[in-house]
């Protein structure tokens, strides 16, 4: 499909959007660990989480959809079936760490594969603890395909530290440890996001978190106390707040997008995620913020949007774990901001859906945007405005959502190529925009419904 936007169009109105997709990956696996029905409300539906969902059903899980309403019948920590062939992930590389980690705690085997662009994805970082902890788990060099043997249970507890702080691989290691025998305390170099943490304490689980200093430098500890194997874990009742990162694409649109004014409803604000809100109000941004009662532990809220002047801002360090999903979108904020902004320390970028450092730093130039590529991150020099053009998505949806943003103000249209790939996380954007007052046009011929003589 080819997307294109016709700038110059304000945004204006509220819309509530779909179920954050980190939760709805937490909800739907950790709920088929636990015993009994749990109840979903505002789950994701889309291109990653039916990946997920059609893993569980190999794995012998019962679940409908109703609308958004997940309703699941879990099995307890040992109730999976093993599945007759590969469990397919698709596109996404939290599908297959999540499951790895649960699939360990449960003793099923089970091989896990995915897309040629998933096959890319580093999995060393979780096969290398889940050893550790005893799980007979291999890949290919590396990467996927993953086997999973049987391993003898209970596994090992201790202390796992990680390189790069990932809350992908966290959570595998949680998973995992809910199997453990003894405690498992995982040690990251950043505080990566913690919806497991919050999920997992609001299904029965003793998981605490502390930062502590080595050498001078900080380590975020995530302590889980076992043997939850014995206990079990509830089932979850829990309506997901609306996606931060999806919300994010929208928040840019209305900031560069003169004459804009929207409010968006119900929206995840969890602070591990929240890192661009942060970065917007420092560049000048309008956005004001009416927090909700919280739900399942997790902090939501409403947010009022004006179009704004941006300045340009310098972004490194621990804040860029809070904001790793967001570099796409920033970079366009950046590009109609005024002054050079840069992003350092974030390598992590390279082994995304896409390489988001090259892929961003290749079509942000094919639509007219002065930008330096950088070993970890880029630099944007921003003059308030952007040309426009045609530019691939290179298989990422966030890509492909951030440079659709970019030509809601250009002063050309901005075409995408292929960008079907935006129904992965979030297939109402184009839908949530035009309702907006945005102007997008679809190449898609709408299929028509087959009628019966
Ligand atoms: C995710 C964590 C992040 C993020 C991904 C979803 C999660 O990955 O990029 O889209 O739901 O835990 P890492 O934690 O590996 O950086």
């Amino acid at each position: 499909m080819k997307l294109t936007i016709n700038p110059g169009h304000a945004l204006t109105g509220t819309v509530s959007l779909p179920g954050d997709k980190s939760l709805s990956h937490r909800a739907a696996l950790i709920a088929s660990m636990a015993a009994g029905r749990s109840q979903i409300d505002n789950f994701l539906v889309s291109g990653v989480t039916s990946r997920l969902l059609e893993a569980l059903t190999s794995l012998g899980i019962t679940w409908r959809l109703d609308g958004t309403t997940l309703i699941l019948d879990g099995k307890g920590l040992g109730g999976f079936s093993v599945p007759f062939g590969p469990l397919n992930c698709g596109n996404s590389a939290s599908t297959m760490r999540f499951l790895a980690g649960a699939l360990a705690a449960a003793g099923t085997p089970a091989v896990l594969d995915g897309s040629l662009g998933l096959r890319r994805r580093p999995m060393d970082r979780i096969i290398q603890p889940l050893n550790r902890m005893g799980v007979n788990i291999k890949g290919a060099a590396g990467y996927a395909p993953l086997s999973m043997g049987v391993s003898a249970l209970p596994l090992k507890g201790g202390t796992l530290s990680l390189d790069v702080a990932s809350a992908q691989v966290k959570t595998c290691l949680l998973l995992a440890g809910l199997s453990a025998g003894d405690p498992v305390t995982i040690s990251e170099p950043g505080f990566s996001r913690d919806h497991t943490e919050r999920m997992l304490s609001s299904m029965g689980v003793t998981i605490k978190s502390e930062k502590i200093s080595v050498d001078g430098f900080p380590r975020y500890l995530t302590h889980l106390a076992p043997p939850t194997a014995r206990f079990g874990l509830k089932p979850l009742n829990m309506a997901l707040p609306g996606d931060f990162s999806s919300a994010s694409f929208l928040i840019v649109a209305a900031l560069i997008t003169p004459g804009s004014n929207i409010t968006l409803k119900d929206i995840g604000l969890n602070a591990t995620r929240t890192g661009l809100l942060d970065v917007l109000l420092t560049m000048g941004a309008s956005i004001q913020i009416n927090a909700k009662p919280t739900r399942n532990g997790e902090p939501v809220g409403d947010l009022t949007i004006k179009y704004s002047n941006l300045k340009a801002v310098d972004i490194c360090g621990e804040k860029v774990v809070r904001m790793i999903d967001e570099f796409p979108i920033f970079a366009i904020a950046a590009a109609y901001a005024s002054g050079t902004s840069t992003v350092r320390d974030a390598a992590e970028l390279r082994v995304k859906e896409s390489d988001r450092i090259g892929a961003l730093c290749s079509e942000l130039r094919n639509i007219g945007v002065e930008v330096m590529e950088l070993p970890d991150g880029f630099a944007i020099n921003g003059i308030g405005e952007v040309r426009g053009g045609t530019v691939e998505p290179h298989g990422d949806h966030r890509l492909a959502m951030s440079l659709a943003v970019a030509g809601l103000a250009s002063a050309q249209p901005v075409a995408i190529q292929n960008a079907e790939i935006l129904r992965e996380s979030f297939p109402e954007f184009s839908d949530v925009i035009t309702r907006l007052g945005g102007e997008l046009i679809s190449d898609e011929t709408p299929v028509l419904e087959k009628t019966t003589a």
